[in-house]
C-alpha cells in the first residue's frame, strides 16, 4: 500500500517536472545568448521611452521576428529563454 503511493508520487513528480522547465525560457541563458544581438542596438531599446512592446506575447513576436534574420536560426528553446531574460530584466509583463 504504501509502494503504491510512492509509485504514484513519483509518477505524479515525473508528469509535473518537465512543465515548467518546457514552458519558461531561462533567463540566465537568455542573458548569454543576447550577446549576439548587441551587434545593433543594446538595451536601451527595451525601456521607456523607447520601448514599443506592450505585452508578453508581442514580445514573442518581436523576438521571433528577429530571429528570422538569424542563419542559423535559434531554437524555440532559445527563443523562450531570450524572452524570458528580456522580460526579466526590462518588460516586466506578468
Ligand atoms: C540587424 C540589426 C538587429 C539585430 C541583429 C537585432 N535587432 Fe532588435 N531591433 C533592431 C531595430 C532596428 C529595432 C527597432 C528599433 C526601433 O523601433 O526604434 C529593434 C527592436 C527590437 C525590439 C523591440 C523593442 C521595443 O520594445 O520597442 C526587441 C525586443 C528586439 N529588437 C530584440 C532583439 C533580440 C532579442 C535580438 C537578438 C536575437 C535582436 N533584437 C537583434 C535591430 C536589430
Amino acid at each position: 500500500m504504501h509502494d503504491n503511493l510512492l509509485r504514484t508520487a513519483v509518477v505524479v513528480w515525473l508528469y509535473a517536472l518537465p512543465l515548467p522547465l518546457m514552458a519558461a525560457g531561462d533567463a540566465a541563458r537568455g542573458e548569454q545568448i543576447h550577446q549576439s544581438c548587441l551587434s545593433c542596438h543594446g538595451t536601451e531599446l527595451y525601456v521607456p521611452p523607447r520601448a514599443k512592446v506592450k505585452s508578453l506575447s508581442a514580445l514573442g513576436r518581436e523576438v521571433q521576428k528577429w530571429n528570422d534574420r538569424y542563419n542559423p536560426k535559434f531554437s524555440k528553446q532559445e527563443v523562450d529563454d531570450l524572452v524570458a531574460y528580456l522580460n526579466r530584466d526590462f518588460y516586466r509583463f506578468r
